[in-house]
């Protein structure tokens, strides 16, 4: 951020590509992303009987879309830190909509797996691996149920 903030006020030139981590997440997180949906929607076809294969499905969609949410903070923080290239050069509205469709996908990519990961502990399955590692550190509520038994 302060680097971000120092460059914005040194007068530096704005640089003319995004750096290689930044074209790499960008990369990673869409393919990621994609997978992603395509699996959320067939593993709700998974049938409930017999147990095992839809409660694998199902951890392995919340373990991937929790992976989604760290590189997306990951991301925000390369993000402050390093200057995006300007879009100069393109109309002003142009500017502005591929500004606020950054902006939208960046609260979307958070906002997604942050709400996926509320339901899930709400609905009283909570994400396998987190549980696991709750549990080998002796604070499990009773109670609490794995994605194990998952019928939903
Ligand atoms: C960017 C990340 C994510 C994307 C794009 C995504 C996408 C999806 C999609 C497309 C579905 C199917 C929805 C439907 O047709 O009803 C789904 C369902 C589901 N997702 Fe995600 N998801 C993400 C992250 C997460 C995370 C982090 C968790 C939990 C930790 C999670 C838990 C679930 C659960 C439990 C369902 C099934 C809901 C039901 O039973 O109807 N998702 N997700």
């Amino acid at each position: 951020m302060r680097a971000a903030f120092a460059a914005a006020h040194s007068g530096q030139a704005s640089p003319l590509s995004y750096t290689r981590v930044a074209i790499a997440l960008h990369w990673i997180v869409a393919v990621v992303v994609i997978a992603q949906f395509a699996w959320g929607w067939w593993m709700l076809e998974i049938p409930k009987q017999p147990p095992g294969s839809r409660a694998a499905a199902f951890n392995l969609h919340k373990s991937v879309g929790l992976v989604i949410l760290a590189l997306m903070v990951l991301r925000l923080g390369w993000q402050m830190r390093h200057r995006a290239p300007t879009l100069g050069g393109l109309p002003a509205w142009q500017q502005v909509l591929a500004r606020c469709t950054h902006v939208t996908l960046y609260v979307a990519l958070i906002a997604m797996p942050v709400a996926g990961y509320l339901g899930s502990v709400f609905s009283g399955y909570p994400v396998e691996v987190v549980r696991r590692y709750i549990a080998r550190l002796g604070m499990e509520r009773s109670g609490a149920q794995g994605t194990d038994e998952w019928d939903s």
